[in-house]
């Protein structure tokens, strides 16, 4: 009988046969096929979407990938690209500290790697935001090296694959050599794309398609039942309420008052409202003396470590307003809500909804 333990070599064969003929389109992948027919992915494009795939789905990310690719084709591009317009092409993908790090990564591989994308896994992590995981996907996607990647779909098919009851995250070593195990030296790219690809698809967290899984046979959950409950995870404590004002100031013609916020610290490098500390009581700071009126309501939105109930006031901007620095008077031609993260998004959009400008 044929060997069918989860540690087999021929399971990774028989994955990537299911690949070939199921594997997603996406705007940046090469297609098995082509794959096949000679095409050779551009790092550039695998990096960029790897970047942007880090806690995002694919479906987010699809509309940004194709607007950063048009308007930046190469890396030399990007490296040249004027950081707010970066910054400002990224508001509303979140986790903003990517978008900075995307910008210093392009420079570097374009200063201090003639634009060409590094191939080894020991030179990519030393690129600026790029982890083990991004940095293993760059190397089996775009460069064909045997390199294991380990996201959270791979980490719910090796759990289930070997029937893992161990909690997330202390149990991702484990996952891990279960991954390297089966990650073959032929078409290393094609199969960790496989693996993604299979969690995203038929191995999901509620109701897996086990029925028509290429690994239904060896999947050790399946046979025992388990499949549903896996990954096993450590409770995470729960999230705090921290609460805040927004001052939007707008002036009679129509221009409003924003803020740069500093490159460190949540949201850094994006424009936003000028704003209270976000507290258990905040301190008021509006950024000058006026009748500000809290227009009602209020803002939710949570962030990975909290979650932010902002509160809004207004005011007009005085006229001939002297900006400190950091500040910015946007005019109505310039100001573009969507160039602000969702957080401040949100306090626009309450401002017009109550406005009756919505
Ligand atoms: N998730 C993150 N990167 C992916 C990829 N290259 N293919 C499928 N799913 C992914």
């Amino acid at each position: 009988m044929r060997d069918q333990t989860p540690t087999s070599p021929a399971l990774s064969l028989e994955l990537l046969d299911w690949y070939d003929s199921h594997a997603r389109t996406m705007p940046w992948r090469t297609s098995p096929a082509d794959r096949k027919a000679g095409m050779r992915p551009d790092p550039y494009r695998v990096w960029m979407s790897e970047v942007m795939l880090q806690q995002t789905t694919v479906a987010a990310v699809k509309e940004y990938f194709t607007r950063f690719t048009t308007r930046w084709p190469t890396v030399a591009a990007l490296a040249e690209a004027e950081d707010g317009d970066v910054m400002a092409e990224w508001a509303g993908l979140g986790y903003y500290a990517r978008a900075r790090n995307l910008l210093k990564c392009a420079r570097v591989v374009h200063h201090d790697h003639g634009g060409v994308f590094p191939n080894t896994l020991e030179t990519l992590l030393k690129l600026p935001g790029v982890g083990p995981y991004t940095a293993a996907a760059i190397a089996s996607i775009a460069f064909d090296l045997s390199e294991t990647v380990l996201d959270g779909n791979v980490e719910r098919v090796m759990a289930r694959l070997h029937d893992h009851h161990a909690p997330l995250p202390g149990s991702r070593p484990a996952l891990k050599d279960f991954a390297a195990a089966l990650t073959p030296p032929m078409r290393p790219g094609d199969y960790a794309q496989a693996v993604m690809d299979l969690g995203a698809t038929l191995c999901t967290p509620k109701s897996p398609a086990c029925g028509i899984c290429p690994w239904r046979t060896p999947c050790q959950a399946r046979i025992n039942g388990t499949a549903a409950e896996l990954p096993k995870k450590t409770p995470k404590a729960p999230k705090p309420t921290r609460h805040g004002i927004a001052y939007l100031a707008r002036s009679e013609t129509g221009d409003w008052l924003l803020e740069r916020r500093p490159d460190k610290g949540l949201l850094g490098g994006m424009l936003g409202w000028p704003g209270s500390d976000w507290a258990d009581v905040p301190t008021a700071a509006p950024p000058f003396s006026a009748d500000w009126q809290d227009i009602g309501g209020e803002v939710r939105h949570t962030f990975t470590h909290f979650h932010l109930h902002l509160r809004v006031e207004v005011a007009e901007l005085p006229k001939g307003f002297n900006a400190r620095e950091g500040q910015l008077v946007l005019t109505k031609d310039a100001f573009r809500a969507k160039d602000l993260p969702t957080v401040m998004r949100k306090a626009f959009s309450l401002f017009q909804d109550n406005q009756g400008l919505g």
